[in-house]
C-alpha cells in the first residue's frame, strides 16, 4: 500500500539559521510529488527531516497518520521509506551489484545470529535479493554495469545505482533528491520512463526534488515550491512554472518585473 506523507508546521533551525519555517503539505498515497525551489531553499533538509537524518525543531512529519519525526532512519525503513541522496555515496571498490545489495541484509529473515551462521534460509533469501537486484539493474538500463566496480561509472549513473538500491527495499514511500542532476539527456528520458513504470506497476508514493522542470512537468501530479525555507506555493507543475512568485524566486525580482 502506497504511503501518505504529511508535513505539519515543520521548522528546522541550526544555530541562528532558519532552514525551514512552518512547512506544511500532504502527499496523497500513490502521488508523484515534486519539491522544487532554488539552491539553498531547504529541499534536502526537508528530505532529511522525513528520512530521520535531521530532527525538526518544531512540527510533525507523519506517515499514514503516524508521527515519525525524530525516528531513526532504520525505523523509517521499516515504515516503508527509502531515499536516494543528492550526493550518492557508493562503495567505490565494490561492484554495482554489491552496492545495490547494500542494506538488503537488514531485510533478511531471522536476526543477526542467523545471518552470521548463514542458514539455508539466509542463503535462499540472499539469492532472491541478488536475482531481484539484477532485475532492477536490467530495468534501469544498468545490467551491463552489474559486475563493474562502482568507480568506473559516472556520477550521474551512480544515481541510477542508488535508485535500484532504494527499490530493492520495496518502499511504499520513495524520496529522490535530484535524480536527474548530471545525467545526459537520453538518461533523463530513461529515468522518466522508470518512474512512470514504478507508478504503473507498484503501489508507491514518490517525492522528487529536481531542478529539471521538464522532468517535474512530465512526472508530477503536484508540486510544492520552497524558497528560503518557506512554502511559496503549491499546485501543478504548470501553475508553478507560470507563478510570478516562483519566477521571482528563481531569477530575481527584476526579471519577474520584466515578465509582468
Ligand atoms: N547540518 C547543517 N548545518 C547548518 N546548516 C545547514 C545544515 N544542513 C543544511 N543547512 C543549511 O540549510 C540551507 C538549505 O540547504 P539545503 O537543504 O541543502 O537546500 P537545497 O537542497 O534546497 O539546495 C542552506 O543554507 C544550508 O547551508
Ligand atoms: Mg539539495
Amino acid at each position: 500500500m502506497a504511503a501518505e506523507l504529511a508535513m505539519q508546521g515543520v521548522s528546522l533551525r541550526f544555530g541562528g539559521i532558519e532552514v525551514l519555517q512552518e512547512v506544511s503539505f500532504t502527499v496523497e498515497p500513490g502521488q508523484i510529488f515534486g519539491l522544487v525551489g532554488p539552491n539553498g531553499a531547504g529541499k534536502t533538509s526537508l528530505f532529511n527531516c522525513i528520512s530521520g537524518h535531521y530532527k525538526p525543531t518544531a512540527g510533525t512529519v507523519s506517515i499514514d497518520g503516524t508521527p515519525v519525526q525524530g525516528a531513526r532512519p532504520a525505523t523509517l525503513a521499516r515504515h516503508g521509506l527509502a531515499r536516494t541522496f543528492q550526493q550518492p555515496a557508493l562503495q567505490l571498490q565494490e561492484t554495482v551489484l554489491e552496492n545495490v545489495l547494500l542494506g538488503a541484509h537488514t531485510q533478511l529473515p531471522g536476526g543477526p545470529l542467523e545471518w552470521a551462521v548463514r542458514t539455508r534460509r539466509t542463503k535462499r533469501a540472499e539469492e532472491r535479493f541478488r536475482v531481484e537486484a539484477l532485475d532492477l539493474l536490467e530495468r534501469n538500463g544498468l545490467a551491463w554495469a552489474a559486475h563493474l566496480p562502482a568507480d568506473e561509472l559516472s556520477h550521474g549513473l551512480h544515481k541510477g545505482v542508488e535508485l535500484c538500491r532504494a527499490l530493492l527495499m520495496k518502499p511504499r514511500l520513495l524520496l529522490l533528491d535530484e535524480p536527474a542532476a548530471g545525467l545526459p539527456h537520453a538518461e533523463v528520458e530513461h529515468l522518466i520512463a522508470a518512474v512512470r513504470r514504478l507508478r504503473a506497476e507498484d503501489d508507491i508514493t514518490v517525492v522528487i526534488v529536481e531542478h529539471n522542470m521538464g522532468l517535474i512537468a512530465a512526472l508530477t501530479d503536484r508540486v510544492v515550491v520552497l524558497d528560503h525555507g518557506r512554502k511559496l506555493m503549491e499546485g501543478t507543475a504548470a501553475e508553478a512554472q507560470s507563478d510570478p512568485r516562483v519566477i521571482e524566486a528563481y531569477i530575481g525580482k527584476d526579471a519577474a518585473d520584466d515578465v509582468a
